[in-house]
């Protein structure tokens, strides 16, 4: 498979793919117009924050199954359209949170201090180190926008160095500023008011897009810093440029343009032009929020190792998949059982569905199961014939198939610690059930089948068969499969209760079956039916 990196990311990084055994292009420094038609061809996309992946980007990608933000921010990606296409989204929200946060403190640090100037001042031959008296940061007021991951991390600094911390952010609860330590301000205007400091750490989207503007800077103390190492158009390029100026604002710091320039040019190669780099008493640094060698390496190691689990069928936590508050590695065995679930349904049964009724038990119920079901499904869509089926359009194909589904959850503990039933509701009116466990660590085993009792282990082929329970069906059954050369890994029996004519056997075998087998197999008299299952992606 071949992933696409539009632009750098570690080195270590992208060996790791290589080493996986996936192809990777590196394709750094192109304009967008040209990313948008290199994309034909790859199953994966690795961007940074320049890359758009918008609607023209995905149009032309034809196989791509995967787009890895190898950063925090996803305002350069159109989530709305990779879901629609079936492309999983990921990120790595919190590998440079630390290095953006730093930034955040040290860029007012120096404009606290007139740290830049003095020091351009110093290599142009200017030392009169009495134009560049600055303020102190102990025992001033610090205003947050934006408590998050990145807000959070600046509070705690701030307030480590003496500041007191106030916060304006609408969407969490009391308890994080709590437990920030940090008063809240209940509207905007009461930070403005306040604060000798203003840090900006929000999202940039329709809200927030010059959350900070003329009206609000009126409202600003006198000589008020600013700190935007967030996103460009948070604060108002224009309107922050006239208060500096008029001195309204005594210096801001800014690492994010509305408009960004590239990072890769040479100087004097473009013409890049904002009104804030000729503003007085604006430190500006060039997006360097992510830029620590730390921050490099956890985002190139995060975002390589999700692109490369989504390339190999895994479920990871993504940006357009429902939330999941668990820990992955505990699902993990439970969502690979309850896709195999849906698989086996359609290998099974031809018999459309009208709707698919899932009930979780034991110790399975206090767990966080959307994430199950979305398996459930996805197996069953592919078990339909549907390829181009993923996590994230799996909701979407089974809302097309007019598919009702139903969640259940019963903390009643059956004799298996943990139980996944699924009822298929067919369009004939019958309800066909499969049952399913987990033992021990990993270990998928099949316990009911269409009412059969069974304890099978789901291994990768599997001869299902209908039969009736008279003596000799193994001695038949063992001997094709002999004289085919075809291994048999192992056999089981089930019978259903009130039924003592007919059983369902399974029969696993180390490779997969030829039709002509399966064939000869279905023509055995006492064989009334059977089904290929096969569990290999
Ligand atoms: P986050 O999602 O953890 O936190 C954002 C916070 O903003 C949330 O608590 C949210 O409730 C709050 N918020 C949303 N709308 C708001 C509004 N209208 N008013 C006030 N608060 C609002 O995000 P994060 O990981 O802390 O990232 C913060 C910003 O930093 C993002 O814009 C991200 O892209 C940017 N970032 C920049 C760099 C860089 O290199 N400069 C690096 C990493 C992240
Ligand atoms: C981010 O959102 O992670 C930062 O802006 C850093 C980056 O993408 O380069």
């Amino acid at each position: 498979m071949k992933i696409l990196v539009t632009e750098s990311i570690a080195k270590d990084a992208i060996q790791y793919l290589k080493d996986q055994g996936f192809e990777v292009e590196e394709y750094l420094g192109h304009k967008q117009e040209e990313i948008e038609q290199y994309i034909k061809g790859f199953d994966a996309l690795i961007v940074r924050s320049a890359t758009k992946v918008n609607e023209a980007l995905l149009a032309n990608a034809d196989c791509l199954k995967v787009v890895g933000r190898a950063g925090n921010g996803i305002d350069n990606i159109d989530v709305k359209a990779c879901t629609a296409k079936g492309v999983v989204a990921v990120n790595t929200p919190t590998a440079n949170i630390m290095a953006a946060g730093e930034l955040a403190v040290a860029h007012a640090f120096a404009i606290f201090r007139n740290i830049c100037a003095a020091n351009h001042g110093v290599h142009t031959d200017d030392f009169r180190r009495g134009n560049w008296i600055g303020n102190e940061l102990e025992g001033k007021t610090a205003g947050i926008i934006g408590l998050g991951r990145i807000g959070s991390i600046v509070a705690r600094k701030l307030k480590g160095i003496g500041m007191t911390v106030i916060a304006y952010d609408p969407h969490i609860p009391q308890e994080k500023f709590d437990n920030c330590g940090v008063r809240r301000c209940k509207e905007l205007d009461d930070l403005l008011k306040e604060a000798d400091l203003i840090t900006i750490h929000t999202p940039k989207n329709k809200e927030t897009y010059n959350i900070i503007a003329k009206e609000q800077l009126d409202k600003c103390k006198d000589g008020v810093r600013i700190v935007n190492a967030a996103r460009g158009g948070l604060i108002n390029e224009a309107d922050l440029a006239e208060a500096l100026k008029s001195g309204k604002v005594a210096a801001a710091a800014i690492d994010v343009f509305d408009v960004e320039p590239s990072y890769n040019k040479e100087p004097g190669s473009q013409n890049f032009k904002n009104v804030l780099i000729d503003a007085p008493n604006c430190t500006i640094t060039p997006h360097l929020g992510a830029s620590t060698f730390e921050a490099n390496h956890n985002v190139g190691a995060q975002v390589t190792e999700l692109v490369s689990k989504v390339l190999k069928g895994e479920l990871v936590a993504a940006i357009n998949m429902p939330a999941f508050s668990g820990d992955m590695a505990t699902i993990k065995p439970y969502t690979e059982l309850a896709e195999k679930l849906g698989k086996l349904y359609f290998q099974a049964e031809k018999t459309p569905v009208k709707k698919v009724e899932v009930t979780y038990s034991g110790e399975l119920a206090s767990q966080d199961t959307g994430l199950i079901t979305l398996s459930l499904l996805k197996g069953m869509l592919v078990g339909m014939g549907n390829d181009h089926v993923s996590y994230v359009n799996t909701e979407a194909a089974i809302n097309e198939c007019g598919i009702e589904v139903v969640e259940n959850k019963e903390s009643k503990v059956t004799k298996y610690n943990n139980l996944i039933n699924v009822k298929f509701y067919t369009d004939d009116g019958r309800t066909l059930e499969l049952d399913g466990t987990v033992f021990g660590k990993d270990t998928l085993v099949l316990v009911t089948f269409f009412g059969y009792e069974m304890n099978v282990e789901i291994t990768d082929y599997i001869i299902a068969m209908q039969n009736d329970d008279v003596p000799g069906v193994i001695g038949k059954i063992a001997t094709i499969l002999g004289n085919h050369n075809i291994n048999i890994v192992s056999m089981h029996w089930g019978r259903k209760e009130g039924d003592s004519k007919k059983a369902q056997s399974f029969v696993a075998t180390e490779q997969k079956i030829p039709a002509e087998i399966i064939d000869e197999l279905s023509k055995v008299d006492c064989i009334n039916r059977i089904s290929l299952l096969e569990f290999v992606d």
